[in-house]
């Protein structure tokens, strides 16, 4: 037996301030497209941007549903997009905030488990890593090079070859 390990490495910045140009507009984007989600629901409004390496912006929110399972988190909703419309362009970059109804919006939130799968499965398909951009309306900012990091050990199509 032997044992391993899995360190990742991740930018922690104070706040947007300390962003380059480009990123603070891409994380200022995503602040404001929070206010297109449909989110009657939880109340907690989420926005993926992603610039691709082509320079096209484009946007996502996630969408809820009364029947909650049919509703879709905005990193997927951006992916679906991205995939349909130019399905063979990287993503240089994704910010996501959020805005909270709820409670404060003061701190980064990070995929979940489902779109941490997906945004695996699309680096695995473009050949390029998903830089992400994490932050609240205000706080903290997280600079994550890859989003496969995020999801050590994952199940991928490799494992059905
Ligand atoms: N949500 C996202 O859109 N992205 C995330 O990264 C976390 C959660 C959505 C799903 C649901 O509509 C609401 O936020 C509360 O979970």
């Amino acid at each position: 037996m032997k044992k391993q390990d899995y360190h990742f490495n991740y930018e922690v910045f104070d706040s947007i301030d300390e962003l380059s140009e480009d990123d603070k507009w891409l994380l200022d984007e995503a602040r404001e497209v929070t206010q297109h989600a449909y989110a009657p629901y939880s109340r907690f409004q989420v926005a993926a941007v992603a610039k691709l390496s082509n320079g096209e912006i484009i946007s996502g929110t996630n969408q809820e549903n009364a029947s909650f399972p049919a509703g879709i988190c905005a990193e997927r909703v951006v992916l679906a997009i991205i995939s349909s419309l130019y399905p063979k362009t990287p993503i240089e970059s994704m910010a996501i905030s959020y805005f909270n109804h709820n409670g404060e919006s003061n701190h980064p939130i990070s995929p979940c488990g489902i779109c941490r799968q997906a945004l695996q499965e699309f680096k695995e398909k473009m050949k390029a890593p998903v830089r992400l951009i994490l932050g609240g309306m205000h706080g903290k900012v997280y600079i994550i090079e890859d989003a496969s990091l995020l999801l050590p050990l994952s199940f991928t199509s490799h494992d059905m070859q």
